[in-house]
């Protein structure tokens, strides 16, 4: 019996680290990065654009490519997927005025155009992220866009036209920091 108890035990530990192995082969645990993988995600654009990489795209471009790599996701139009909804307003007519939380989109609602461009280029498709090429992510970022009603069908967006995109909603945001009148007293760290 106690014999039998020990062969049981010994068993049950070979056979948690045995399915601990599989684990980790099974989520590639400990592989280190690449250079290029690290390059891809190291790369960041800020609200001029100034990094923005050479490329172009235009809204017909985009829709073909939204179709086949991301209304999976985000529905046909931008709209009534599982994922987020990307399209609130509608060509020719932007979603403007204030918006309310059900209705955020990082296609209207950010502050800056180029902040778009990042977040795709960075983590979208979801379930493929940096696989888009550079000329890819501009021209989603016009598909939606234009869906938007911010730019036109035709509108080019590169390095130099997507940083001047005026989106709807960017003076909406107040900045997180106490606004002091010139004359009160700061705190020190201020
Ligand atoms: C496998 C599903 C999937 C696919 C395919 C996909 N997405 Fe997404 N997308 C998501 C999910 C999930 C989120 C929310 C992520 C989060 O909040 O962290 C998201 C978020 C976004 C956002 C931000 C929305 C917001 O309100 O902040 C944008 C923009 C976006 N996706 C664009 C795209 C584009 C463009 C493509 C195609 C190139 C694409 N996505 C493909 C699942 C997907």
């Amino acid at each position: 019996m106690r014999c039998s108890l020990n062969l049981l035990v010994s068993v049950m530990i070979l056979g948690a680290a045995v399915a601990g192995l599989a684990q980790s082969r099974t989520y590639n645990l400990g592989t280190p990065l690449s250079q290029e993988e690290i390059r891809a995600f190291d790369f960041m654009v800020g609200p001029e654009g100034k990094e923005l990489p050479p490329g172009r795209g235009t809204a017909k471009e985009g829709a073909e490519i939204f179709a086949k790599r991301c209304a999976v996701c985000h529905g046909r139009n931008g709209e009534g997927g599982v994922a987020q909804r990307l399209v609130l307003g509608s060509p020719g007519n932007s979603h403007l005025g204030p918006f309310k939380d059900t209705e955020k989109s990082a296609t209207s609602y950010y502050p800056y155009a180029t902040i778009v461009w990042d977040y795709i280029h960075r983590a979208m498709p979801a379930s493929n992220p940096g696989s888009l090429t550079n000329d890819e992510v501009y021209s989603v970022v016009a598909f939606l866009f234009y869906r938007n009603g911010i730019i036109q069908e035709n509108d080019v967006l590169d390095g130099k036209s997507l940083p001047k995109v005026e989106m709807p909603n960017r003076h909406g945001f107040v900045p997180d920091v106490p606004v002091y009148p010139p004359d009160a007293k700061k705190p020190s760290w201020w």
